[in-house]
């Protein structure tokens, strides 16, 4: 049983930074991290090649000196996107992320009328831009469970029809049923997988009370759902790669009457998944899992410099302070015993 992991710098693609004083304050705990894709949906959203360059260049300020972290830019799609803003962001973003309208937190200019995004679509898939998908449907008649495999059916899959040439990653698998389709695809089609997905259930959500800190969307589901995102992590598949989701709120948008959906992670994702795999027997698919397989979708290099992970005594990491209250880490539920060395 060793006590260090070496990694290559590893790759969040799905990573929320946020803007102003949380982003300050949350920028440094993915610093660990050689590149993350960097979700647009700030309020107002990032819809515009110059409100994509003008937010990097406040994340690469809000970063510590000398982080060699790069972020990864996307565009914000909404109903009125078309195919010219898509020729205005190529080289600024590398992927553009399609909300459902009130699917999640900051959704609400998301794209009402995905068939209407057809030319959008046609357009990205010529100029090798991803699809960043949000896999919920929205309608009042689905439960909330089902939102993710309903979504597949009458929305994803039609879509991958109507445009076969154009990369999709399914952001933050949450299902069994999920985990099925990036399987059943024969190929332009990945998916994401978080830290806290893989550890918590909706009994941590719901038993013994209402645990606000491990409410996200999409929503955390039965054990066998997450059993099933267990195996595709860990099991060396080159289709699923980390997004980690971190989601970063305050206590006061978190614990209020109508909580915010999201986990912030950043801070304890390597632990949380050093633990994952080594209780799966599988270490050896983490460099894989966290650096390679999704660079090759995304057909960035991967990355040549590395990290270590060294096993530790258990902690737990206090809240980030920020002028709108204090960020609660996530907590796995078990003791961290991996940390960054030298952090
Ligand atoms: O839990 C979530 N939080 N899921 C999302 O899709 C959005 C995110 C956020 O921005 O807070
Ligand atoms: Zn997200």
């Amino acid at each position: 049983m060793s006590d260090t992991i070496t990694l290559h710098r590893p790759d969040d693609l799905h990573l929320h930074l946020r803007d102003g004083a949380i982003l300050e304050a949350v920028a440094a705990a993915s610093a660990d991290f050689a590149r993350a894709i960097i979700m647009p949906n700030l309020v107002p959203p990032v819809t515009t090649a110059d409100t994509i360059a003008a937010y990097r260049t406040r994340i690469e300020a809000a970063l510590p000196k000398g982080a060699a972290f790069e972020p990864l830019m996307t565009l914000y799609l909404t109903d009125d996107t078309t195919p010219e803003t898509i020729d205005a962001i190529d080289g600024v973003a590398i992927a553009a992320k399609l909300y459902p309208a009130h699917a999640t937190t900051n959704s609400a200019s998301g794209v009402n009328d995905i068939e209407a995004l057809t030319p959008v679509l046609e357009r990205m898939a010529e100029r090798g831009i991803l699809l960043l998908v949000h896999g919920e449907v929205t309608d009042h008649e689905v439960d909330i469970f089902d939102r993710e495999a309903v979504f597949l059916e009458r929305v994803l899959d039609p879509l991958r029809r109507r445009v076969p040439s154009l990369k999709v990653v399914l952001e933050h698998i949450s299902s069994k049923t999920g985990i099925d389709y990036v399987k059943s695809a024969d190929s332009g089609l990945c998916g994401t997988i978080t830290a806290h997905h893989l550890v918590i259930d909706r009994n941590d959500l719901l038993v013994g009370g209402i645990h606000p800190y491990n409410y996200c969307l999409p929503i955390v589901k039965r054990a066998r759902d997450r059993e099933a995102l267990v195996e595709a992590a860990t099991n060396g598949d080159t289709r699923f790669f980390f997004g980690s989701d971190s989601a970063p709120h305050t206590d006061p948008k978190k614990l209020g009457p109508c909580g915010a959906a999201g986990c912030f992670t950043a801070p304890v994702s390597l632990p949380i998944l050093a633990h994952v795999f080594e209780e799966a027997g599988a270490l050896q698919h983490l460099d894989p899992f966290l650096s390679r397989h999704g660079a090759a979708f995304y057909g960035i290099a991967p990355a040549e410099a590395t990290i270590t992970l060294e096993r530790c005594e258990p902690y737990t990491l206090p809240p980030i302070p920020t002028p709108d209250g204090p960020i609660a880490v996530f907590d796995p539920g078990f003791a961290l015993t991996w940390r960054v060395a030298g952090a």
